[in-house]
């Protein structure tokens, strides 16, 4: 079970965001209330995507919209994507890392595996944003942050901000 009304977004530097998720096994009530309130969470945060971990469940789950509706908001459970194309660079942020940006390295297509809340299989082609949200998420699941791909020279931009975000994170956990 899924303690589902204890979930909100989970910031740099929580554990749950720097651990391999694990696979999601069960489609019951209490994941189909997750996946919701993770759209919800989306949506208040004004986000475009949010993994599991980013509301403190360590599950193979994740939900995309990219306009930022919760309509529009699908869910995809044990992703598993196939990157390709070229790189393309652009900038990105994260709802567990505020006020961070940076440019990140991106595979201009991909294609995703993925289960929903059904639990049944299906394959998608990323179109436009959603390649970006798909790769950003997935690294969610596998304990990667932005903040772990930036280049050197925005990673000591982002010291300050990360320290900040530390000491939040302390002084919320006291
Ligand atoms: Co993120």
């Amino acid at each position: 079970m899924i303690e589902v009304e204890k979930c909100c977004i989970t910031r740099y530097p929580a554990p749950v965001l720097a651990q391999k998720a694990k696979p999601v096994e069960e489609f019951d009530d209490s994941l189909r209330a997750l996946a919701d309130k993770m759209k919800d969470i989306m949506v208040e945060n004004k986000g475009v995507g949010l993994a599991g971990p980013q509301a403190g469940v360590g599950l193979r789950i994740f939900v995309a919209s990219p306009d930022g509706t919760k309509e529009n908001a699908k869910v995809y459970i044990n992703p598993v994507i196939t990157p390709s194309g070229t790189l393309v660079t652009n900038e990105e942020g994260c709802l567990s890392l505020p006020g961070i940006w940076g440019n990140v390295h991106r595979y201009s297509e991909c294609s995703i595996k993925a289960q929903g809340l059904d639990g049944k299989e299906f394959t998608e082609e990323g179109q436009g944003l959603l390649v970006r949200i798909f790769q950003h998420e997935c690294d969610h699941l596998d304990g990667t942050l932005i903040a772990d791909k930036l280049s050197t020279v925005a990673k000591i931009a982002a010291r300050r901000k990360l320290k900040q975000l530390r000491e939040d994170y302390e002084n919320q956990n006291k």
